[in-house]
């Protein structure tokens, strides 16, 4: 995906639905949107003829599938992500030095056999439901923000194109890492929407000026009473 794309490409929009219905009422809402997530849920729920229906509605996807397997298992599903024309998706960090890199080289070789784009991929690095003790609990002796550091350098070295964080990972991240390493943050609240369960939440505005290529925004727009007014609210905001 090109880096230097307008505002709105900016906004991906968590489509956090469970039906094909709800989630292209959604799209339909929200004509200004360019890039919609399509998560664990609505994937299983609605498997690859919905990746169609949002090409046909001319948007770009970003699949958040958080791979982690094998790295046959894992490239094999980046092959075919390419195939589907996914403009993001995502995988776990610490599926190891080997997946990640096994991944980037399906992602450019299928790129490249298909004449297709290559997908910007995305490092998970710590989820933010794991805090320092329960990391301990699966065998991780540093701490989160240690931990967090040490994948995102592994994602790096593997030509992996960017990470997930939390907005306040952002400062950390920025320091270690050459600007165009891309970074994606949800955790992101307008001052004018609830919190609901984001504990360590930004605005936009201030995301994007720590450094955030993308910011990922998902219950302020989609449970919003108007989806549409509450985005251009957010862009005017960035404007
Ligand atoms: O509704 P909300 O704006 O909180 O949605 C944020 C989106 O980002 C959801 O799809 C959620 O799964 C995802 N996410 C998150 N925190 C992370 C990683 C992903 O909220 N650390």
């Amino acid at each position: 995906m090109n880096k230097k794309l307008g505002l709105a490409s900016k906004i991906i929009i968590a489509l956090d639905v469970g039906t094909r219905k709800i989630a292209l009422s959604l799209v339909k809402k929200l004509p200004e949107a360019e890039v919609f997530k399509i998560g664990l849920k609505l994937f299983t729920a609605e498997g690859p003829s919905l990746l169609r229906e949002l090409h046909t509605a001319e948007k770009k996807i970003f699949l958040d599938l958080k791979l982690h397997d094998i790295p046959n298992t894992v490239s094999g599903a980046v092959e075919i992500a390419v195939r589907h024309e996914v403009a993001m998706m995502t995988l776990h960090a610490s599926g190891g030095k080997e997946m990640l890199a096994r991944a980037v080289k399906a992602a450019t070789q299928a790129a490249k056999d298909t004449g297709r784009p290559r997908p910007v991929l995305l490092a998970v690095t710590v989820l933010t439901s794991l805090k320092d003790d329960q990391l301990k609990e699966i065998g991780f002796q540093a701490d989160t923000a240690a931990q967090v550091l040490k994948l995102a350098r592994l994602s790096w070295e593997t030509g992996v194109d960017g990470i997930v964080c939390s907005p306040l990972e952002l400062d950390l991240l920025r320091r270690e890492f050459p600007r165009d390493f891309l970074i994606v943050t949800p955790g992101i609240r307008p001052l004018w929407a609830a919190a609901q369960d984001q504990k360590r939440i930004m605005t936009p505005a201030q995301a994007l000026a720590k450094g955030a290529d993308y910011i990922v925004i998902g219950r302020p727009v989609i449970k919003a009473p108007s989806p549409q007014k509450a985005f251009r609210k957010i862009m005017q905001e960035l404007a």
